[in-house]
Formats: structure tokens, C-alpha cells, sequence
């Protein structure tokens, strides 16, 4: 009689706090970490000597949209592959839930993030059960999206909610974050929000505050503005007494390189009387939706979908706009509906704000999109090869910590993001030698390197030869609510 399920013997053990790494060996048990240290003569059912490799905990997704892909593509290969575990989805104001009643066609870009509103959920509660009935390759928590609140009680959108408005999407919040959602995201960026004033988004927030959630927000302005969105976002924070989650921080457009130094001396300073986390993946480019004037603005642009032009993904603009003989705008307009590539980040910013102590690595990928960005598949392995081992701008711990221990404590996650006897476990194996991402610009659906094992709840989800087709994903519900009279 084994007395593990698996067991590794001699691995390099990060065990997600950020501390400095120890040879050791890690026995799993069910879906727990049962020891964690010296097996000594224990036998495992499966043993794998990890000699030289590095043994984490499963990665977390801080920033995802694996929302309908977790419904639709429930192997999610595109991070599996990466070797993670979690996902955190409901970003940016987008959830598939609460949407009570048929409230028709959502407006965009919701509408692409809910299969048009076919996948949206009356509750958290229904949405969870979907996910319990079909469980993915990997954990979910989900946020409360805004947007989804306003498309549930509101028919136009470039306006401010009326109080009655209000007080309806705090009534379905309130439900959605006792029935376990993750917190409340907002996407101020995006039209059927950006006519939300500050303080309608308190009066969410003071909610998501009851329930010691925090509120997570891709900004109104992550250009020119920048530094007054942050400042919205603290004030919004500290009014409603909760944390807030800076999503994918940046400082995009030329004018603004460079400005990072000033946006996280602000989010430093602010962090010392309120709580401020933020989240970032690895790359130069943004992507989102097609936005014509946002694309003939920005030196180049590369479609990564376009509902009229489905043949356009994967070209730069300015390649389309010549052989059609038009300017970069009317090719966009024609383009349209479709989603692009943004090249208007600086390295510069994007090193200083990895390696800013409080980042979290986050994908923010849209895995089922004809041509994503190759933020979707490469995220991880790249922060971990290129960044950690290639340039040096932190320890592979520190990598680690950010993508794990940082993000679940955060989230509040629990029993999860950390190497530890009776966590959960979620782990991911790997050569430090030869992680990196693979995917690219040019080719970005491609498996990264150097990942050689990933469990999920202690079942196998990628292996040596690719996915396992295990899918022991969990819906996980957001416990410890600090629920207020
Ligand atoms: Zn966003
Ligand atoms: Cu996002």
C-alpha cells in the first residue's frame, strides 16, 4: 500500500511565499499536499524524480476572460499549457453573471465575452452550478462585472444608473457575492460603462466592501489619464472601505512611456493607509477591440479578429489598408466588429511594472479568438524565462510569488497559491533551464517550453506529451465573507 498517490522526490521546492527555494520532496495525497519536505522511505503509487526541476504551486491567472471558454472549451489549453491551475474571470466588468431575466442582445463588447448574452446566468448561484455540472481543466473564482449589473437593469448605457438603478444592481451584487463571487470588476474604459460617474461605482463598491471583496477595475484612462483614473480608483477604494485591483497597468501611447515611475510612486505611496493591488502580463502590446480611432492612432496594429473579414486575422493594418487602397481608419471601420493588437507600450514601463512588488502576473488572454495575442498562451513562461532567468529583473522566487502566494492572498484564495501540508494540490513542474514562451506575434496559439507537469486538485492536467483531458476544475465560491449587519 503506497502511502502517496504521487510523490516527488528531490525537487527545487518555490513554495509560492517568495521565500528562497530548498530541495525536498512533496507528497500528494488525494487532492492534498500531505507532506512536504522529507518522505523519507514513504512510496509513493507514482513517483517522479524531480531532480534539477523546479516544483511550484499551480499558477493563478489574476487578470483572465476564461469565462465562456470555460463552458465552451473546458480543456483550456492555452493555459493549462502555461502550467496554470486558477483563473480569476469577471474581469474588466464582464461576467456571465447576474442576469436575471431575458434582457436581449447585451451591449458590446459584452456581447462578444457572452456569446451574445446566450451564456449569461440569472445568478452566481446558477452560473456556479453550470460549472459544478461541467467542470473545466482548471479553478475558477469569478468577479461580479459591472457592466453585466447595468445590462441587467438598465437599457441604454451612456448615462448615468438613476438611484432606483442603483440600488437594483447592489440588491443582485450583494446576492452574487453571498452566493460566493470573487468581488466587483469594472471595464470605465469601455462605452456601456464609461458613463458610470465615480459615484455609482462607490455605491457598488461599499457592497463588495460588506463582504470583505475587493473591487477590481480596468480603468476609464490607462493613457493621458492615467494618473487621474488611479486616483478615481483609490478614492473609490477608500470610500467604500475596500481594496481595489488595478487591472493590466500601463501607460499607453508614446506620449505617456516612461510615466510608470510616476504611477507606482502613487500607487506606493497610496498602498501605505489603503489596500492596492494591480496585475500585468509581459508584453509591449495591448489588445481589445477593434477601436478604429484607437487603431489609426497607434503606429501598428495587428487584427486578431474581424467579423466581416474573418481572413484579415493575423495581418497589420497598414497591409490591409494598402492592398485595399484606404486609410488605416476606414480599413479599421471596415474591419469592424473585430479585435487588434496595439503596439503603444514602452519596455521600459513594463519591466519597472513587473518587477513593482505588488504586481501580480496577470494574461488577460482571449484564448478563443481566431489570432489572439500571444499573451493567451505565453504569459507565465515568459515572465518566468525571459524576465526571471534571461534578464534578471527578479529571482525565480520572486517570478513565482507573483504568480501564486501574491495572487491568492490578494483574491482570497484559500489553500491555494502555496506549498504547503494540506493545501490543495494545484502544482505545476518545471525545467528551469528551458522554460520560456513560444508563442509569438507571428504564431501566438504555441505551447510554451520547459513545462513538464501540471495537477490540478492532484489530477494530472498536462504531462510530458501535452493535455491530459482530465478536467478536475473547481468553481471555487469565495468563503469568509465578512458579511456586516
Ligand atoms: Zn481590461
Ligand atoms: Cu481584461
Amino acid at each position: 500500500m503506497p502511502d502517496f498517490d504521487i510523490l516527488f522526490r528531490n525537487a527545487r521546492l518555490i513554495d509560492g511565499s517568495g521565500g528562497p527555494s530548498r530541495t525536498g520532496d512533496l507528497g500528494v495525497r488525494g487532492d492534498r499536499i500531505d507532506v512536504l519536505g522529507d518522505a523519507g522511505d514513504a512510496r509513493g503509487a507514482m513517483e517522479i524524480d524531480a531532480s534539477g526541476l523546479v516544483l511550484a504551486p499551480g499558477f493563478i491567472d489574476s487578470h483572465a476572460h476564461d469565462d465562456l471558454p470555460l463552458l465552451l472549451e473546458p480543456d483550456l489549453e492555452a493555459k493549462v499549457s502555461q502550467g496554470v491551475t486558477t483563473t480569476v474571470n469577471g474581469n474588466c466588468g464582464f461576467s456571465l453573471a447576474p442576469c436575471p431575466g431575458d434582457r436581449g442582445r447585451p451591449p458590446a463588447p459584452l456581447g462578444a465575452f457572452t456569446g451574445n448574452g446566450k451564456h449569461l446566468y440569472p445568478s452566481f448561484d446558477a452560473y456556479f452550478r453550470a460549472l459544478d455540472a461541467a467542470p473545466g481543466a482548471v479553478n475558477s473564482i469569478c468577479l461580479a462585472g459591472h457592466t453585466t449589473l447595468r445590462h441587467a437593469v438598465m437599457a441604454d448605457f451612456d448615462r448615468p444608473a438613476t438611484p432606483a438603478e442603483v440600488e437594483a444592481m447592489c440588491a443582485l451584487l450583494d446576492q452574487a457575492l453571498a452566493e460566493g463571487a470573487a468581488g466587483l470588476s469594472t471595464g470605465l474604459y469601455y462605452p456601456p460603462a464609461h458613463a458610470a460617474p465615480t459615484e455609482e461605482v462607490i455605491a457598488l463598491a461599499r457592497v463588495a466592501a460588506r463582504h470583505g471583496a475587493p473591487y477590481v477595475t480596468h480603468m476609464r484612462d490607462e493613457r493621458d489619464g492615467v494618473v487621474d483614473s488611479l486616483e478615481e480608483t483609490f478614492r473609490i477604494g477608500r470610500e467604500a472601505g475596500t481594496a481595489v485591483i488595478v487591472s493590466h497597468h500601463k501607460c499607453a501611447g508614446r506620449e505617456n512611456h516612461g510615466r510608470s515611475a510616476e504611477t507606482l510612486a502613487l500607487i506606493a505611496r497610496t498602498a501605505a493607509s489603503q489596500e492596492v493591488g494591480l496585475d500585468a502580463y509581459p508584453y509591449t502590446a495591448a489588445s481589445t477591440f477593434l477601436v478604429p480611432g484607437r487603431a489609426a492612432a497607434t503606429a501598428r496594429v495587428v487584427i486578431t479578429a474581424s467579423r466581416p473579414h474573418p481572413e484579415c486575422a493575423g495581418r497589420e493594418l497598414d497591409e490591409i489598408a494598402a492592398e485595399w487602397g484606404c486609410s488605416r481608419l476606414e480599413a479599421a471601420e471596415r474591419l469592424s466588429p473585430g479585435g487588434a493588437v496595439y503596439f503603444d507600450m514602452d519596455e521600459d514601463d513594463v519591466r519597472r511594472i513587473l518587477a513593482f512588488p505588488a504586481t501580480m502576473i496577470g494574461s488577460d488572454g482571449i484564448v478563443m479568438e481566431a489570432h489572439p495575442h500571444p499573451r493567451a498562451w505565453g504569459t507565465f513562461p515568459r515572465v518566468l524565462g525571459r524576465y526571471a532567468r534571461e534578464e534578471g529583473l527578479f529571482s525565480l522566487e520572486t517570478a513565482v510569488h507573483k504568480m501564486t502566494g501574491l495572487t491568492a492572498a490578494r483574491f482570497g484564495i484559500e489553500g491555494r497559491g502555496v506549498l504547503a501540508e494540506g493545501a490543495h494540490a494545484d502544482l505545476c513542474l518545471f525545467d528551469p533551464g528551458t522554460i520560456r514562451d513560444e508563442a509569438d506575434f507571428a504564431a501566438p496559439r504555441t505551447r510554451s517550453a520547459g513545462i513538464l507537469g501540471v495537477w490540478v486538485n492532484g489530477e494530472a492536467t498536462w504531462d510530458r506529451r501535452g493535455p491530459t483531458g482530465a478536467r478536475p476544475g473547481r468553481a471555487l465560491r469565495r468563503r469568509g465573507a465578512r458579511v456586516s449587519a
